[in-house]
């Protein structure tokens, strides 16, 4: 049974920490939010994260898991300590270092000799040295820093972490290595040891990888939409191959949340500041935008013009199962209609309170049918599975417009037409053979 710190109690930090009290070690999550722990000590859960309530309370009750806000009450007895902060983006898209600098500064002041330093937040290529930089200027005694990058998705934050496809590890440490190895060998998953470097870069060419993907299917999408052909037809046709995969093929508004949009800034700021050409990188970020400027075209181009049109987004959060926000694709869209002078409503099920802080001028609602009264067009932005069984006939008759832009491909276009919508959806138009053009 080992003591383990984990420094930020936000997705990674508590999900890593409830694995870990589950697997028998002592946990103590520690943030310098003081509200946040708090409610942790109270039993309660600061993010919506399916699962982790029920997790969290169970090792709680057992003892295995705490909460505190004291770097000297954690650190001095830690066997492994993660940084689990956030990484967020700053103005010229590099990564912000600075929570972790700020994290990394005060546990040196307390760690015990032979203390092994995890680094799960995603930083970039580079940072361990930092890291050992930043202690072995604070504190004479031995440590180890293992690069530790997570992979896990919200939405499913407790299964990726109990059933992990893979554990990286990268340090100079063979020793260290081994030990945080030995850590997480009950989740019995493929190991990758190797340098603190590779270690880094294997987070974000994953990150980047499946960004492409995503934007490689919109592009198709935009093609398929001139040609007549079904992307998502055409995405599982595609899937079947083994060599391509299904995973990340869905046609939609694009990617968004925590990671993908800052660590896709990141890579290319590292690369280009390092002499690297990062030109998939850009289009990939360029694609994605382009999406959203698609919907809003299509919704003006449908309703007629947006000026004091009645739009309403069925979903806000990044993606379904979760209640993050961040770069969600609902914030661009809402901007893009606002600024086209539409009045914008919205309903999400488990985002709204966020989202009221972060969209002052969108009207939330509580429910689809509240939303839909009135409305001009309908806009999925997130793919809900309640949003997938709606009755659309009856959520039609309430609108002022029966227009439905369906940004995640859930709907059949056909049930949604026999409904009375003009519907629309991303690289899935009727087909219009004559219009075609045949080299
Ligand atoms: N969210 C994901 O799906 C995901 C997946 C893989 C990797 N990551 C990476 O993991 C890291 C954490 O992401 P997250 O989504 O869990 O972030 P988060 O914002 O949910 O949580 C971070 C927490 O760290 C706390 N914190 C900040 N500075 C601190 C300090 N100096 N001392 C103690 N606590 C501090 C914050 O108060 C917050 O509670 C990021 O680098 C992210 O890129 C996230």
């Amino acid at each position: 049974m080992a003591q383990v710190v984990i420094i930020g109690a936000g997705y990674v930090g508590l999900t890593t920490g409830a694995c870990l009290a589950s697997l028998g070690n002592r946990v103590l999550c520690l943030d310098i939010d003081e509200d946040r722990i708090e409610t942790l000590r109270r039993g309660g859960m600061p993010i919506f994260e399916p699962g982790l309530k029920e997790l969290i309370q169970s090792e709680f009750a057992q003892g295995r898991i705490q909460f505190t806000t004291s770097y000297a009450e954690a650190i001095p007895a830690a066997d492994f300590i993660f940084i689990a902060v956030n990484t967020p983006q700053s103005v010229n898209g590099q990564a912000n270092m600075a929570q972790v600098e700020a994290a990394v500064r005060e546990l040196a002041n307390y760690i015990r000799p032979g203390a092994i330093i995890v680094n799960k937040s995603t930083m970039p290529v580079g940072s361990m040295d930092r890291v050992i930089e930043i202690i072995s200027r604070s504190t004479p005694r031995p440590f180890a820093v293992v690069a530790n990058p997570e992979f896990l998705r919200e939405g499913s934050a407790v299964h990726d972490s109990m059933h992990p496809d893979r554990i990286v590890l990268g340090s100079s440490d063979e020793g260290a290595r081994q030990r945080v190895a030995d850590l997480f060998a009950p989740l019995q998953a493929p190991l990758l040891l190797t340098d603190p470097r590779t270690a880094e870069m294997i987070k974000y060419a994953s990150n980047a990888f499946l960004a492409t993907k995503i934007s490689f299917i919109n592009e198709i999408a935009q093609i398929c939409d001139r040609l007549g052909a079904d992307v998502a037809q055409v995405a599982r046709g595609m899937g079947l191959d083994p060599r391509i995969g299904p995973a990340y093929l869905n046609a939609g508004i694009g990617w968004g949340g925590s990671c993908f949009p800052k660590d896709m800034r990141a890579l290319e700021y590292l690369a280009s500041t390092n002499g690297a050409h990062p030109q998939l990188l850009r289009a990939v970020i360029e694609i994605n935008r382009d999406q959203r400027i698609h919907v809003v075209r299509l919704a003006r181009e449908l309703v007629d013009g947006l000026r004091g049109a009645r739009v309403g987004l069925l979903g806000l959060s990044f993606k379904p199962n979760t209640d993050d926000m961040r770069d969600a694709p609902s914030l661009e869209i809402v901007s893009l209609l606002e600024s086209e002078g539409a009045l914008v409503r919205a309903y999400d099920p488990a985002a709204s309170e966020r989202a009221r802080r972060l969209l002052p001028g969108v009207e939330i609602c509580a429910s689809a049918a509240e939303l839909a009264s009135g409305a001009d067009a309908i806009i999925v932005v997130t793919e809900w599975d309640e949003f997938r069984s709606l009755d659309l006939a009856k959520l039609g008759r309430s609108m002022r417009k029966r227009v439905l832009i369906d940004g995640r491909n859930i709907y059949d276009s056909q049930v949604a037409r026999e409904a009375g919508f003009i519907y629309r959806a991303i690289g899935r138009a009727e087909p219009a053979p004559s219009r075609v053009a045949v080299a």
